[in-house]
């Protein structure tokens, strides 16, 4: 039987036009809706808008039109977007949608019947744009800690929700559900707001204030408070109460929200469920904030990043990996221009663009454009498959844990070993020799069916890309290559056409001045952490130049015999920066133990180490002058 799987985001207020944060959510939960379908499962994802309340009618009294007209807008705006950004919702809800209008009165009289909704007199600071009561002591300075404005006084007799009623129960159900509200920091913030008494929920306003919203069930003058109708959306959205669709993913159901709206979710929405007799969600996931050039993103300061600017800009698939890669879920993130293009350079650029670009092009001079058949495995063949597997064991724990960044730098980490298979296999020499021609066919066999396995595992990410990729090996169809055709090396058909090979990341290009600029301010992005244990298997060396000379035929490789305690050679790509003369004499540092490699024919012991600058690569000095064969620590 197949397994469900069931993601929301929240609805989105339609008081502003959609940025990066409704962006990253939704794309959040396009990633795990499709990895989930990949993996087998049968999923449904929903999205929406929050339409009624305070802020919408001011917004739209603001515009000078009528509040369902305003909300129609913006909803569009929101729901013609995610297309765009190829993210594939199952439904998209609109609190304005009579079937919902109807859920929340059946629920509202449902809780009503059961005494849990009662009649009373309130006094205290609401603040609009979080649509809640805030108590004193919440409050920093007299003003609202997420708007920093001050909250209107009001008093108004209104109706409530005994939420108070289900406070210990709520506190000992995320007490043996540890991973009910995750990651671990916003459970323990919601336990944090549960250690104070639990006041009732204020959830009606008064028609004579304010007519946007739904109308109480049980009293004409009332319309209900925002919370109370929108939360209700993520069963509505399943076709509660008799739905099909609500018994098989309702009990599945995986919430996505950002920090801002932990309380109504971790909170309100268990005790309204639980008054309602409907059994609890299963998870809330939150993550953080995306801000702006280290500041809080917001219309004043003029900084809103609108998703499409940047698709338009950069590429669609550029965009949604960024998002994904450079936010640790749960964390805070800081979105800037400059990270992102280094980020879309060094990653899907440099790494993955050249290694499907180099694959594909000794595909198809070599191979006559089909999937050549494999022969004889060796050692190095099935150690590169083995990779493969345990990256997708690698994968599958990270979405348990919703690590989106550590699933793409495991992926990552078997593209980089795809690059070591070309360099330690070279296929350019394999096909200098006719006797090598089977041993040929079975590394570029292997190196394509990588590039299957890649767009499987990035297909949840950048669906886009996985896509072309595939299209590239002679496959239309994506969804024949699921997650579960990862687990046998050897799935790409020998014959398989192959298409020529258009460049799906080209690198963006950065004007000199304005490149400068973005170094200094840029957030590097470094590799994971390691251990020093890992750290202390590599061995750098100081060594000595005795002599050098360009490599026969290249323009660009340096032989150079090196003194590092003993005699050696090492090749390097530096011969566009370096004469050979400048270099003899020169003390540079090597990696002293790197498995040997030929480089156009001639064996390199060694690798140095250089840098990048504006005028070229540069290597490493040194202010004293150490001897040849010293430690580097
Ligand atoms: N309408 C309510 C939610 C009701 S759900 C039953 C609401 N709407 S909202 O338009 O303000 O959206 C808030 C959500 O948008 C956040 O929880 C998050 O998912 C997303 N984000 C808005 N700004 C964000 C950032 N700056 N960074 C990351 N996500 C953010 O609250």
């Amino acid at each position: 039987m197949k397994k469900n799987y069931y993601v929301t985001t929240p609805i989105y207020y339609v008081n502003a036009s959609p940025h990066i944060g409704h962006a990253y959510t939704t794309i959040v939960a396009d990633v795990l809706a499709r990895y989930y379908h990949l993996s087998g499962f049968r999923t449904f994802f929903l999205t929406g808008t929050d339409e009624h309340g305070d802020k919408i009618a001011e917004a739209a009294q603001q515009a000078g039109v009528d509040p369902k007209t305003y909300a129609d807008g913006i909803s569009a705006q929101f729901r013609t977007l995610w297309p765009e950004l190829s993210i594939k919702n199952d439904y998209f809800i609109r609190t304005t949608d009579e079937n919902h209008v109807q859920v929340v009165r059946t629920i509202l009289q449902k809780v009503y019947d059961t005494g849990d909704i009662y009649f009373g007199h309130y006094e205290g600071h609401y603040c609009v744009g979080c649509e809640r009561f805030y108590m004193e002591k919440e409050l920093v300075d007299g003003l609202c800690p997420d708007h920093q404005c001050e909250p209107e006084f009001r008093k108004e007799s209104n109706y409530f929700f005994r939420m108070s009623r289900y406070q210990d129960w709520l506190i000992q159900y995320i007490q043996e559900h540890p991973d009910f509200i995750r990651p671990e920091r916003y459970r323990n913030e919601a336990l944090a707001f549960l250690r104070e008494p639990l006041e009732d929920l204020c959830i009606s306003r008064p028609k004579t204030r304010l007519t946007w919203g739904i109308t109480l069930p049980f009293d004409d003058n009332y319309v209900t408070y925002v919370w109370f109708d929108a939360l209700i959306n993520y069963i509505t959205g399943v076709g509660y109460p008799d739905g099909e669709n609500f018994r098989t993913f309702w009990p599945v159901a995986e919430h996505l929200i950002a920090k801002d709206i932990l309380k109504p979710h971790g909170i309100y929405w268990p005790t309204m469920l639980k008054a309602a007799g409907i059994e609890p969600y299963r998870h809330l996931n939150v993550h953080g904030y995306w801000n702006v050039d280290q500041s809080k993103m917001s219309k004043s300061l003029g900084n809103v990043v609108k998703p499409l600017d940047l698709k338009d800009k950069y590429g669609l698939d550029a965009f949604r990996y960024f998002l994904l890669r450079d936010m640790v879920f749960g964390l805070d993130s800081s979105f800037s221009e400059e990270s992102f293009v280094q980020r879309v350079n060094a990653d899907l650029a440099n790494d993955l663009g050249n290694l499907i670009s180099r694959v594909m092009a000794m595909a198809l001079k070599y191979f006559d454009g089909a999937v050549p058949q494999p022969g004889a495995t060796s050692d190095a063949d099935q150690v590169f498959a083995a990779t493969a597997r345990r990256t997708l064991a690698e994968v599958e724990v990270c979405f348990q844990e919703l690590a989106l960044h550590k699933a793409l730098m495991a992926i990552w980490g078997f593209i980089s070993t795809a690059n070591k298979f070309i360099v330690e296999s070279e296929p350019w020499t394999l096909a200098k020799d006719h006797e090598q021609k089977d041993r040929l066919a079975t590394v570029i066999y292997n190196l394509l069916e990588a590039l299957r396995c890649i767009a499987v595992f990035i297909a949840p990410f950048i669906p886009d890309t996985a896509k072309k990729l595939l299209a590239h090996l002679g496959i239309d169809d994506p969804e024949t290559q699921d997650f579960s055709t990862l687990q046998d090396w050897g799935r790409l058909p020998p014959g398989n056409p192959l298409k020529k090979i258009e460049a799906l990341f080209p690198r963006i290009e950065v004007k000199k001045e304005e490149k400068m600029e973005t170094q200094e301010k840029a957030a590097p992005s470094f590799k994971p952490e390691i251990a020093y244990e890992d750290f202390e298997k590599i061995d750098l060396r100081v060594a000595r130049v005795l002599e050098a000379e360009l490599v026969p035929k290249s323009s660009k490789l340096l032989k150079m015999k090196i003194d590092i305690g003993e005699e050696r050679v090492i090749v390097a790509g530096m011969g566009k920066d370096y004469k050979p003369e400048e270099i003899v004499g020169k003390m540079i540092v090597v990696v002293a133990n790197l498995k040997p490699t030929k480089l156009m024919g001639v064996e390199s012991r060694g690798m140095l180490l250089a840098t990048d600058t504006a005028d070229g690569l540069t290597l490493l000095s040194f202010d004293r002058v150490p001897e040849a064969g010293a430690k580097v620590r």
